[in-house]
């Protein structure tokens, strides 16, 4: 059943992978995007990959006039929220900004949708709120906790939604617990583009790849994993993208109060130096990497246990790290410097 969809964040790296597969499925989307870490240049993109018409705002989830006026122009049925701030590090230095933006911003958007009668909403959480597992594979009944402002800020909107849902009427609530994104869209048109330096793992070996940097540093090879270095769970974008849809096609379905959270991974822990290698397989170039120290706050081994996504949405991951590798070379080899010119 065709919905009309509010996408927040839209034109960012998973908003918009997911908003070209919302489209194409025969959903009415409206983006609303402050373009703080994004660009037109992106939505462009989105829209020639649409095989239907988008709709954008631009303008920011914290201005509730805004929100008001466009839940009374639109009829929108659902909420996917993806827009917020996500870098550790830099959560670590503006604190206030993280939780103006991410818990601020949400709850002013709940409001808005509450005041519109929208209680529809799929929020974009994050591994981080396992904090260091005690066990694994990490369950969506894994203890939480976290070690950073960022951390706390999707916590911080677990915990207020879990409220909505226990003292307000109506609502239908996902929280989906993503591990690590990676990949772009098979056309090589979207894909990730960090402004700076990339603190993250698979844009940082692409633009070494493609010699825009010289050398990765790898943080520890001294972490109880099979070769020492840090172990993650990397989940294709796409992948994540049909996530939300499988996400919103249950919520549909759904009565009522309903809550559910579910970890959207493969399943399959990966080392630094296993990603490092298959991306020198993908993009036929040597990426040149120095051990370094430990990144403060990093944990050794994180891995997602998804067979609720598979048993509730009947979803799961199908693209391999092979496929992870060559779409994030196509991307990068296409768009050295990523939206930029
Ligand atoms: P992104 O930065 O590419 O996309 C976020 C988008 O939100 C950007 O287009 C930005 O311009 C917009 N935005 C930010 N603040 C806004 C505001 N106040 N009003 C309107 N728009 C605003 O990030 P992404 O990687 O696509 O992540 C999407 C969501 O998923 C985020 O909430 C992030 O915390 C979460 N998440 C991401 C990862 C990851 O590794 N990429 C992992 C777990 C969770
Ligand atoms: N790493 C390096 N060198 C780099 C960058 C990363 O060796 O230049 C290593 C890290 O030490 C870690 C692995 O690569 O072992 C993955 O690091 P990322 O920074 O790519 O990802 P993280 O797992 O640290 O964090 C990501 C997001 C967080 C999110 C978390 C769980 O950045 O926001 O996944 O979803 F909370």
């Amino acid at each position: 059943m065709s919905q009309h969809v509010l996408v927040t964040g839209g034109a960012g790296f998973i908003g918009s992978h997911t908003v070209v597969q919302l489209v194409n499925a025969g959903h009415q989307v409206t983006i609303l995007d402050n373009l703080s870490n994004s660009s037109i240049i992106a939505l462009e993109r989105i829209k020639k990959l649409c095989t239907g018409p988008l709709d954008f705002i631009e303008g920011d989830i914290r201005n509730p006039s805004l929100l008001e006026k466009l839940f009374s122009d639109h009829d929108i049925t659902a909420v996917i929220h993806f827009a917020g701030l996500k870098a550790v590090g830099e959560s670590v230095e503006k604190p206030l900004e993280y939780y103006e933006n991410n818990v601020g911003g949400t709850t002013q958007l709940l409001k808005a949708m509450q005041h519109a009668g929208v209680k529809t909403f799929i929020f974009s959480s994050s591994a981080t709120v396992y904090g260091d597992p005690e066990t694994l594979p990490i369950t969506e009944d894994s203890p939480r906790s976290t070690t950073n402002p960022y951390g706390q800020t999707k916590l911080m909107c677990e915990h207020i939604l879990e409220d909505l849902d226990q003292t307000q009427d109506g609502w239908k609530i996902i929280l989906l617990r993503y591990f690590n994104p990676v990949g772009a869209h098979i056309s090589g048109t979207i894909g990730e583009s960090p402004a700076g330096t990339p603190n993250n793992l698979m844009p940082f070996v692409s633009q070494v790849a493609s010699g825009r940097r010289d050398t990765l540093s790898v943080f520890g090879n001294d972490y109880p994993t099979k070769d020492g270095t840090g172990v993650r769970d990397y989940i294709h974008v796409e992948d994540l993208a049909e996530g939300h849809l499988a996400a919103l096609n249950y919520l549909l379905e759904q009565p009522d109060n309903t809550l559910q959270a579910i970890n959207l991974g493969t399943g399959k822990g990966i080392s630094v130096l296993e990603l490092v290698n298959a991306f020198e397989q993908a993009s036929g170039q040597q990426i040149p990497y120095q051990i370094s120290p430990r990144r403060s706050g990093d944990i050794a081994t994180c891995y997602a246990d998804a067979t609720r996504a598979k048993s509730l949405l009947g979803w799961q991951a199908t693209k391999t790290v092979e496929d992870m590798c060559n779409d994030t070379w196509r991307w990068q080899s296409q768009n050295p410097n990523g939206y930029d010119a």
